[in-house]
């Protein structure tokens, strides 16, 4: 037992550790359940009993020893870790820099606090949506070219559903929205829509729409001109607007509206090839077909309805001249929309 004890009194003064996991080892190796001191206590029990007090004395230090000394070790390597360069420091500069939101998150947030102010809520609905509230709710005859494979994705049979598409406009949020909601009903309805076209600098098979919706008894044509108007003297700080006959199986009359962008600059004429004017959305008065179609009495009630893309007002906004720009995520095009 005594040149066990002294054995492990040099063990125990020379210990050293590199790391915590190192000490830790020595810990469970000396004092463990199995370790050599704790071997040594139970081989003390065999000792007669005059050398009991001796050896007891002897192998109580040691323990003490080996304690102190991997507490000491412990509070060193702590010590060292925190002045080491790899360990996190709470108190340093963040080393990121910081996001920026995306140019279409910010026009569409511009848009919704224009529209917002006279009363519009905002509306989600679903990107993978039936035939109904994509089409013939909204007065699509069945042969309308737009459910057509070439413009539409059709998902096929999922959950044995078979005629779940992509959505090509969210004019079917409204639709759910006028089914649903108590009257009036004065909605915008952001997000991703879906068009099987081919991609070129002008046509991307995702895009984003803001679309809008307004019904209430005696709502009028004038209205709506009247709140188009508005929305571009607030975004864009042109009031002048034109309405321009257009067709859409949803609305009756239907327009294109475009505004005076003006020719002050050379870009003006590039955008307006030479005409100062811009289109920037479809519109029109929500044919009662459609408002029947959701449970809306025709007689009793009007409302107009609109539709932009966000890639092309951004566009405007920014002069951004190609639409990949968008999706490209460059940190030098993102970082410049803080
Ligand atoms: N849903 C149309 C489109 O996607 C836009 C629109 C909405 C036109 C409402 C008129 C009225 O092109």
């Amino acid at each position: 037992m005594e040149t066990q004890i002294e054995q492990l009194w040099q063990l125990a003064s020379d210990l050293q550790a590199k790391n915590a996991q190192e000490l830790e080892a020595h810990r469970i190796g000396l004092l463990g359940k199995k370790g050599k001191i704790t071997e040594l206590f139970e081989a003390f029990k065999q000792v007669s009993a005059e050398e009991k007090k001796m050896w007891g004395q002897k192998l109580n230090a040691l323990k003490k020893l080996a304690e102190t000394k991997i507490e000491a070790l412990k509070s060193q390597l702590q010590d060292g870790t925190t002045k080491t360069e790899n360990v996190l420091d709470l108190t340093k500069p963040a080393p990121l820099a910081l996001g920026s939101t995306h140019p279409l998150r910010k026009v569409r947030q511009e848009i919704v606090d224009i529209f917002r102010h006279i009363g519009f809520s905002v509306s989600e609905g679903p990107e993978i949506d039936d035939d109904w509230h994509v089409f013939s709710a909204l007065n699509f005859p069945a042969d309308h070219p737009a459910r057509d494979m070439q413009d539409t994705f059709f998902m096929e049979s999922l959950g044995g559903k078979d005629d779940l598409l992509l959505r090509t406009h969210t004019s079917s949020v409204q639709v759910r929205l006028m089914e649903s909601q108590a009257l009036p009903i004065r909605a915008l309805c952001p997000g991703r829509v879906f068009r099987n076209e081919a991609i070129s600098t002008r046509s991307h098979c995702m895009f984003h729409q803001i679309e809008g919706l307004y019904i209430d008894e005696n709502v009028s044509f004038a209205d709506m001109k009247q709140t188009l108007s508005y929305f571009t003297t607030a975004f864009f700080g042109k009031s002048q607007i034109r309405l321009r006959p257009s067709y859409f199986p949803f609305t009756e009359p239907s327009a294109e509206m475009d505004v005076y962008w003006g020719l002050n600059s050379e870009a003006d004429y590039r955008i307006t090839k030479g005409t100062g004017w811009l289109e920037i959305m479809g519109c029109g008065m929500v044919d009662p077909n459609v408002l029947e179609a959701s449970g809306i009495d025709s007689k009793k009630y009007t409302g107009f309805a609109f539709g932009m893309g966000i890639e092309r007002i951004a566009m405007l906004r920014y002069q951004i001249t190609d639409i990949r720009q968008f999706f490209e995520n460059d940190k030098r095009i993102l970082h410049q929309f803080v």
